[in-house]
């Protein structure tokens, strides 16, 4: 990824490196389907429609499949069984399961503070919200994640490349700058390991997740930021009879966010907005309250709290997670990204 500036840091890199080919195995690609006896033109089929490895192949169901324009039944059939003699679809022993989950890392958030209160960082293989009030410092932990998790993983990085998806306008290459800088990193390299997209309605945000699955069973991406993950949603479906369909479609979204972590073993960070109290109605009243509802809840892993402390402070507190205490932290937004709060 050539992101370092000196010899030294480039020689470390590279050792990491040798990790991230160990960690191909993680999946098989589409086209692994040929030595089974699938004809070219039927893969490439799969991978228009988005779907580039068997293990991704393994997460729809015949339904949508044969819904692929050329594939019938008896085809998706012959894949599908294909595909289950090159990927272990079904049970696997717990020793091997504690194997996958070593390839799980965490990406530091740039704060000692904030890592411990997540257990190590942001977590690859799950998906991590935020949500809080304006300016509570969102953003500005994707930004730093972007460089972040460019670090090989003994600097708590995630030496991996990173997906960027803005709903809101709100990604600043230039800040990338200073934070590479803070981290030591050759700033044109970090920006050239960020591919970056501005979504502007709901169907654009699906079609680049899509989109997605091509690059990143090509490279090693570690870290997907969609920025907002609601805002579309909350525009492009406006009036009270359309809620129950932008649910539906938002639930879509999420569970393609879901399988992008799991088989590519990437962190997905999505922040998400808080209700504001639009006509003063009793129970929407609270403002701190995330938006979404049950949907966006049962989809995140990880929820996070951001709110205002006093000047560049900002405190996070855990919300929701399967294994940490609800705890907070103070952490500080500097020019060089998020950092520990000074006293
Ligand atoms: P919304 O997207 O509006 O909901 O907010 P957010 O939570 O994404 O806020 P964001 O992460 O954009 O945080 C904005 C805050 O970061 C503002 O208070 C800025 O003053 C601060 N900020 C941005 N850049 C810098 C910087 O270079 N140095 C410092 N110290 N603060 C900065
Ligand atoms: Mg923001």
């Amino acid at each position: 990824m050539l992101a370092f500036k000196s010899e030294e840091q480039s020689q470390l890199q590279l050792v990491e490196r040798e990790e991230i080919e160990d960690e191909d195995d993680l999946f098989e690609a589409i086209d692994k389907l040929i030595s089974h006896g699938i004809n070219a033109g039927d893969v490439k089929k799969l991978q228009d429609a988005g779907i580039y490895t068997c293990n991704g192949l393994m997460m729809h169901t015949k339904k949508s499949l044969t819904g692929i324009k050329g594939l019938s039944e008896a085809k998706v059939d012959k894949i599908c069984e294909a595909a289950e003699k090159i990927v272990n679809y079904g049970y696997i022993t717990g020793s091997d399961a504690l194997l996958r989950r070593k390839a799980v890392v965490r990406v530091t958030t740039g704060s000692l503070a904030l890592d411990e209160l997540l257990g190590g960082g942001i977590e690859t293989s799950a998906i991590t919200e935020a949500f809080g009030e304006f300016r509570s410092g969102k953003t500005q932990l994707a930004h730093t994640l972007c460089v972040s998790t460019q670090l090989p993983t003994s600097m708590k990085g995630g030496n991996g490349k990173v997906a960027y998806i803005d709903t809101e306008g709100t990604f600043r290459p230039d800040r990338i700058v200073p934070i590479a800088e803070r981290f030591g990193m050759d700033a044109g390299a970090v920006l050239d390991n960020i591919i970056y997209a501005r979504a502007y309605t709901y169907e654009h945000q699906y079609n680049l997740l899509l989109g997605l699955a091509a690059k990143m069973s090509e490279e090693p991406f570690r870290l997907l930021i969609v920025d907002s993950v609601i805002a579309l949603f909350r525009v492009d479906f406006t009036g009270r009879g359309e809620l129950a369909e932008r649910q539906q479609k938002l639930a879509q979204m999420l569970s393609r966010l879901t399988k992008i972590a799991e088989e590519f073993n990437v962190a997905v960070y999505m922040t998400n907005q808080v209700i504001a109290d639009p006509g003063g109605g009793v129970f929407i009243s609270d403002p701190k309250k995330p938006a979404g509802g049950h949907v966006l809840a049962h989809a995140a892993t990880i929820r996070l709290m951001f709110r205002k402390g006093k000047g560049e402070q900002r405190v996070c507190k855990v919300f929701d997670a399967p294994n940490l205490p609800e705890a907070e932290a103070v952490f500080q937004i500097t020019p060089g990204g998020i950092a520990d709060a000074k006293d």
